[in-house]
């Protein structure tokens, strides 16, 4: 097993919303969230960030902005330049700012202009390629502008549909850079040739999102199958609860950016 590589140092993390049971669904039902519990499986979430060797930055939580905690959406930090992105859910855009303020700290910013949406949620980066979802949330003009800002700085941008989910990383996310966790029934997978993909378990079609943290894999335990199939590559995974983000449509990359000092 490779040692953690610290690809990351620093983990910009959202406290929860108390109006996180009004957050956007797209292709959920919705149902009750337990604002105590979701709190303290945000609470755990940045703890184990921090015992992975992360420097957690925390931002308050805005009683106005439902799925504030979601910071992964409102930003994509490239090496060089943080992108500030515009989500296709208007409910969203206002929590952009707060993030902005923080991400100054460490990047240069560019931004997304309309009518052009992007959400982090759909940027998947495996090494030096961003994998971007087309996606309810990720329009065409959105890739290009991120294409237009990453393409100098070394990226090379590769567009994924998205057919059966949220964002692209509700059906993908990378275990390494030569191998993802996907479940490819929910977007199209001719893209992604040239990496090994590990198939969730078939019986849980939402058990894509892992959190890659350098060579732990951080993975909610209510998908057993898949972590033993995870496991068996001989990977740290580490079982982390967010039952209660589930409901709100999100997982486990969605509540951290994640990057480099
Ligand atoms: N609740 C997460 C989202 O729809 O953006």
């Amino acid at each position: 097993m490779p040692e953690h590589d610290k690809t990351a140092d620093v983990a910009v993390l959202r406290g929860v919303s108390p109006a996180i049971g009004r957050c956007e669904l797209t292709y959920l039902e919705r149902e009750p969230i337990a604002l105590d519990r979701a709190v303290a499986q945000h609470s755990a979430y940045a703890s184990l960030l921090r015992e992975l060797g992360l420097s957690v930055v925390e931002i308050p939580a805005d009683p106005e902005l439902p799925d504030c905690c979601f910071v992964e959406d409102v930003a994509v930090v490239l090496d060089g330049l943080a992108v500030l992105t515009r989500p296709g859910a208007e409910s969203r855009r206002g929590e952009i700012a707060a993030v902005e303020e923080v991400l100054a700290r460490f990047r240069p910013l560019a931004h997304v202009e309309p009518p052009a949406t992007l959400e982090g949620g759909d940027v998947l980066a495996v090494g030096r390629t961003l994998f971007v979802g087309r996606s309810p949330r990720t329009n065409a003009a959105g890739v290009d502008r991120l294409r237009t800002l990453a393409e100098p700085l070394g990226y090379q941008v590769v567009t994924v549909p998205v057919t059966g989910c949220l964002h692209l990383k509700s059906a993908v996310t990378a275990l390494d850079d030569e191998r993802v966790l996907a479940n490819a029934g929910w977007i199209d997978p001719t893209p992604l040739r040239g990496l090994e993909i590990v198939p969730v378990a078939p019986e849980e079609p939402g058990a894509a999102n892992v959190l890659r943290v350098g060579g732990a894999v951080v993975a909610h335990p209510g998908f057993p199958r898949t972590l033993e199939r995870v496991a068996a590559r001989g990977y740290d995974v580490r079982p982390l609860d967010v039952s209660e983000f589930l409901k709100a449509e999100a997982a486990l990359t969605c509540k951290s950016l994640l990057f480099r000092r």
